[in-house]
């Protein structure tokens, strides 16, 4: 019997890329091995991102392309299943159906563990939608097949859903309220990734440092508490972690930057806005102040440590001196990389019904002025790295024969002429040019 084939295409944030590797480890449980594009797949499964309404929309064309190619496989007398997963299915189940009736399943982020029964099902139900939306009771993470380690860097969640409620955001309507895994859990998860190679993990979460995960007593412990468990593990090199919520950071987390030589020098911390009025009618629970006596707490722990942040343009009733108090935190942090994103309307959540709206115009006059800004201290920070020496962590294959791209510390891609005896490890390069968005360099000694 010919062996069944899987494609997934993902869209949106690291945990949705986390998601569809353990879908994949579904899969394969399930007999199926990966294809090289849709055409030569079985199964053609669509991870979505709900974030923002071009995100949403990306997917449906998609869906028309996947389509093209089942009706083409037909031909050829191969049948396909379309699947949907992740954060449009949970938003917008019925616009699937109505929209792409042909789609043979959808299941939201939080039961995608129920894949297997979802496919036997599909033989019995031909030509209906099976969609699955459901906020399950039992945690999918117990019913995920174990992961295991397929390179240098490894994601882990170990939190999921938010209960901040930002008055623009999806994300608590789509992964639910927050849900942390046992500390057990991640760090069994976390040895067998590093058993396999791993040697940086970024643990995830959309608000990761409000985990409140059971040790084996049944206490909660907190992400301060799970960073000092995960860097006791040999051959642990890199920690990363990450989104974090700005009012959640604490001062034990803090003395972790001081403590542990593994967590790397870099943190994405989204202020969103720099100007008062708006992070209050965002719902986020710091002002500007708070957020800048919070890198100074971190940055005193640990000198090196250089910022990330979100940022959103055109939030209703931002005025121009609201977007000038933007620019000027950027100026003071001078963050070294960020997203930048013009305010999108999401239906079901307070700002959509705000009546300030910003006219698109001003969003995209706005959005270009900030990453401007932002380009250039980012910039600025990657010329200032060459000639430095960085351990750089190489795990992807360069588009040219012979070339590999590796992380560095502060999360620049760096392209290095190194053989693959190179790849999944990490390597001293001197950094020799920098462009916005990559650095190149050479092997040290
Ligand atoms: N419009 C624009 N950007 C948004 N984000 C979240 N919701 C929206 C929205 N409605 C951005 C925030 C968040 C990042 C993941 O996406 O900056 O931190
Ligand atoms: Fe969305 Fe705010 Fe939660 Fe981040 S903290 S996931 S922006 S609601």
């Amino acid at each position: 019997m010919n062996k069944k084939h899987y494609y997934i295409k993902t869209f949106g944030c690291q945990m949705n890329v986390y998601d569809s590797e353990r879908i994949a480890n579904i899969l394969q449980t399930l007999g199926y091995s990966p294809a090289s594009t849709p055409k030569a797949a079985d199964l053609i499964i669509f991870n979505t991102c709900h974030i923002r309404e071009k995100a949403a929309e990306k997917v449906f064309s998609d869906l028309g392309r996947a389509y093209a190619v089942k009706q083409e496989r037909a031909e050829e007398g191969l049948d396909t299943i379309i699947g949907v997963m992740g954060c449009v299915v949970q938003a917008e189940d019925e616009q699937i159906s109505v929209r792409a009736p042909f789609v043979d399943f959808a299941t939201g982020p939080l039961t995608y563990h129920r894949l297997p029964e979802i496919l036997a099902k599909i033989g019995r139900k031909k030509g209906k939608t099976i969609i699955d939306t459901e906020f399950p009771a039992e945690s999918k993470f117990d019913f995920l097949p174990e992961n295991h380690s397929s390179g240098g860097c490894s994601y882990l969640a170990i939190q999921e859903g938010c209960n901040n409620f930002c008055t623009y955001c999806v994300v608590p309507y789509t992964r639910g309220v927050e849900y942390s895994r046992p500390v057990k859990d991640v760090i069994n998860e976390a040895k067998r990734l590093i058993d396999g190679g791993t040697l940086e993990i970024n643990l995830l979460g959309q608000n990761v440092n409000s985990y409140h995960g059971e040790d084996a007593s049944g206490k909660e412990q907190n992400l301060a508490y799970l960073l000092r468990e995960l860097a006791k593990i040999d051959g642990l090199k890199r920690i990363r972690y990450t989104t974090s919520y700005p009012a959640d950071v604490d001062d034990e987390l803090i003395a972790c930057h001081r403590d542990l030589k593994q967590i790397m020098p870099y943190l994405h911390l989204p202020v969103q806005s720099g100007s008062d009025k708006i992070l209050k009618a965002m719902n986020r629970r710091h002002n500007s102040a708070d957020y800048l006596r919070v890198v100074e707490k971190l940055q005193t722990a640990n000198p090196e440590l250089r910022m990330s942040s979100d940022f959103i343009v055109g939030f209703p009733g931002e005025e121009d001196s609201d977007f000038q108090a933007t620019l000027d935190i950027v100026n003071h942090v001078k963050f070294i990389q960020a997203f930048s994103f013009k305010y999108s309307r999401r239906a079901g959540t307070p700002a959509a019904l705000m009546k300030n709206q910003v006219e698109e115009k001003i969003k995209k006059e706005r959005l270009d002025i900030l990453q401007d800004l932002l380009f250039s201290y980012q910039l600025k920070f990657n010329k200032e790295s060459v000639g430095k020496i960085m351990p750089v962590l190489f795990d992807m294959k360069g588009r040219h024969a012979g070339q590999l791209i590796g992380r560095t510390p502060y999360m620049q891609n760096l392209h290095a002429e190194l053989g693959k005896e190179y790849m999944n490890k990490i390597v001293n390069i001197k950094v020799t040019e920098a462009t916005t968005n990559s650095l190149s360099g050479v092997m040290e000694g």
